[in-house]
């Protein structure tokens, strides 16, 4: 996902935009360059590589000017080179354009503006929306140009347009690829994440599909693709710097797997009824009845929130006694899928900007279904596109690999299921001991966070393995699947994770003395088979990790090494047991020298299809 960031005020241009792209960096990039408005024009730097390397060729160099737009790239079309970087400028120098997402049409508009002369430079969509946006820029205002451009192009994006014959001014537009206004003390930012500005201003403004916004030094105007005036105020963020930075840890990862105790925390917070045993969600809003009453639902996520969605469907078929199935949103949304009267579609998703997972909660709209969002990001597009939803408050998860999110959607898809439960069949008493269990998460947390150095030295031990297999049972085969996807992303180790049944239909033949194999092998229903699928490994000389109940004596003869975690009541188990998978990856991947908060070819949110 691109990073975008506008400036207009009295700042050093271009420290506020270096300062802005460097909090976005962990979104993933190629490439990144500036474009600084003076009175020399549009001066443009950009390069291939890393932030720190436009600096270099910045080399310190003042650019004066009263305003300026910054981008890193994640190359959709174009390979990733310095001629393809962002800002694309015209060969007039009259216009710059930055822009984050994908014009589906632009091969048809590019061949009709060559007919028209003109001339392309790179192989970008972006190019080519610069010079329809140039074609258009005769005689009118840029933000008309914008805005007449705009009505010709299928697919998304978020720009920001400078002009050198309209210099106190960025035009920025959204369709699909967020963008948030931040608005300063006679200073104004544009960006696609509010990180980017954060220190400067908390008072932001979302713009939503199909608007515009012109921003100026002092003041903004903000309409409708249409030329329809908007009135939006701007709505104060709780969010600090220091949240966004690392707070002394050597990686964003790690900050945020340890912030757990508190994330979890944050997901309960307000919205547990210990007098009558349930969940208050109004999140949730007039769709209360029809979430308890539903006939079936349906879960559309990806990766890490795809997991998440798993253990949702055994705690909504066990517990709120509705028929769930999980879809991973690539696939639901190309399925023609049959979506009934009655029917609920989750879309779960940190970012709540991924393509296909919004594409999949736009066509279960499309057919009539209820869409409830879980979202971090608060203000995200599917946050705001889904009928009612509810947050994780989890803060900004930087590091590309979802750990802190995982957890607390987990914690809010518990809280759905006592709100449901309780309005079905869950007594009052069960429903205060379902609460008592979700308030004693904070603590169990922080004691398994304190078996982190353990982890660290079963993670030496075994961090140049080839290859691992997780298992789990139950509510924590998705915990199996959750753990190998921590590793395999950030270590780039290959690791598989299966229901522990599932062992003997194949996985048990790569079994051998060089195989770890981390089971989950929790006190709980699925215990006594687990312990013999651990046997069926050692019979193997496979090398077995276990995650086990605290107290557990007889795993030790069994398991090479033990990482013991506090008990819950086993639906909740999961938000324990994942950690020791997410430390396990993370200092596996430490050891091994690996990019733990960018990995490679990965990018935070991913919001091309
Ligand atoms: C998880 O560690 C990965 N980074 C990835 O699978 C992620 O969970 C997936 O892309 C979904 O992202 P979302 O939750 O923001 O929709």
């Amino acid at each position: 996902m691109c990073g975008i960031i506008g400036y207009i005020g009295h700042r050093d241009i271009v420290s506020v935009l270096l300062a802005g792209l460097k909090r976005m960096e962990y979104r993933g990039y190629d490439s990144s360059g500036l474009a600084v408005l003076g009175s020399d024009g549009i001066d443009l730097k950009k390069r291939i590589g890393k932030i720190a390397d436009l600096e270099e060729d910045l080399n310190g160099q003042k650019i004066p000017g009263w305003l300026g737009i910054g981008h890193t790239r994640w190359a959709t079309h174009g390979v990733p080179s310095t001629l393809n970087a962002h800002p694309h400028k015209t060969r007039s120098g009259e216009l710059a354009l930055i822009h984050n997402g994908i014009i589906e049409n632009y091969t048809a508009i590019r061949d009709d503006l060559s007919r028209k002369g003109h001339h392309f430079t790179t192989e970008t969509d972006t190019e080519t929306l610069l010079h329809l946006i140039q074609d258009y820029y005769r005689g009118c205002t840029l933000e008309e140009a914008v805005r007449e451009a705009l009505k010709h192009v299928k697919g998304t994006y978020g720009i920001a347009v400078i002009s050198r014959t309209e210099p106190d001014k960025i035009v920025v537009a959204r369709q699909g690829s967020p963008i948030v206004l931040g608005i300063g003390e006679n200073e104004n930012f544009v960006a696609s994440d509010m990180a980017a500005f954060i220190e400067y201003t908390k008072d932001v403004i979302y713009l939503n599909e199909g608007e515009t916004a012109v921003i100026y030094k002092d003041h903004f105007e903000h309409k409708t693709l249409n030329n329809h005036k908007i009135n939006r105020k701007p709505e104060r963020i709780n969010l600090s710097v220091e949240q966004i930075e690392k707070s002394g840890y050597p990686h964003f990862m790690l900050k945020e797997i340890f912030e757990q105790d508190h994330t979890v925390e944050d997901a309960i917070r307000g919205r547990l009824r210990e007098d009558e045993g349930t969940a208050r969600l109004y999140g949730l809003g007039k769709y209360k009845d029809a979430l308890t009453d539903a006939k079936r639902v349906i879960i559309v996520a990806c990766g890490t929130s795809y997991h998440a969605g798993l253990i949702g469907e055994y705690m909504l078929e066990e517990f709120g006694g509705i028929p769930v199935e999980v879809e991973y949103a690539s696939e639901f949304r190309y399925r023609n899928p049959i979506i009934e009267p009655g029917t609920i579609v989750f879309a779960i998703s940190q970012s709540g900007e991924t393509a296909d997972t919004l594409a999949a909660m736009r066509e279960a709209k499309h057919k009539g279904a209820v869409c409830l969002a879980i979202c971090n990001v608060v203000g995200s597009t599917i946050a705001r596109e889904a009928d009612a939803g509810l947050y994780l408050y989890a803060g900004p998860e930087i590091g590309v690999a979802s750990t802190k999110a995982f957890t607390s959607q987990i914690t809010v898809l518990a809280l759905i299921t006592l709100y449901i439960a309780r309005r079905k069949k869950m007594s009052i008493l069960d429903g205060q001991k379902w609460v008592k269990e979700m308030k004693s998460l904070q603590r169990k947390i922080q004691t398994i966070l304190k078996s982190d150095g353990y982890i660290k030295k079963i993670a030496e031990f075994f961090k140049d393995r080839p290859n691992f297999l997780y298992l789990g049972r139950g509510y924590n085969y998705p915990v199996a699947m959750e753990g190998a996807l921590k590793l395999k992303e950030i270590s780039y180790i290959h690791a598989e994770g299966y229901p522990a049944a599932e062992m003997k239909h194949g996985p048990i033949a790569l079994i051998d003395k060089d195989m770890p194999v981390v089971f989950i092998a929790i006190k709980d229903g699925t215990y006594d088979k687990i312990m013999s699928n651990i046997e069926e490994v050692r019979a193997r000389n496979g090398r077995v990790i276990a995650i086990a109940t605290q107290g557990d004596e007889e795993i030790k003869s069994k398991a090479e090494s033990v990482i013991y975690v506090p008990e819950v009541a086993y639906p909740l188990m999961p938000i324990l047991t994942v950690i020791p998978l997410q430390l396990l990856a993370y200092h596996i991947a430490s050891f091994r020298g690996a990019h733990i908060d960018q990995p490679r070819n990965l990018a935070k949110s991913v919001t091309v299809e």
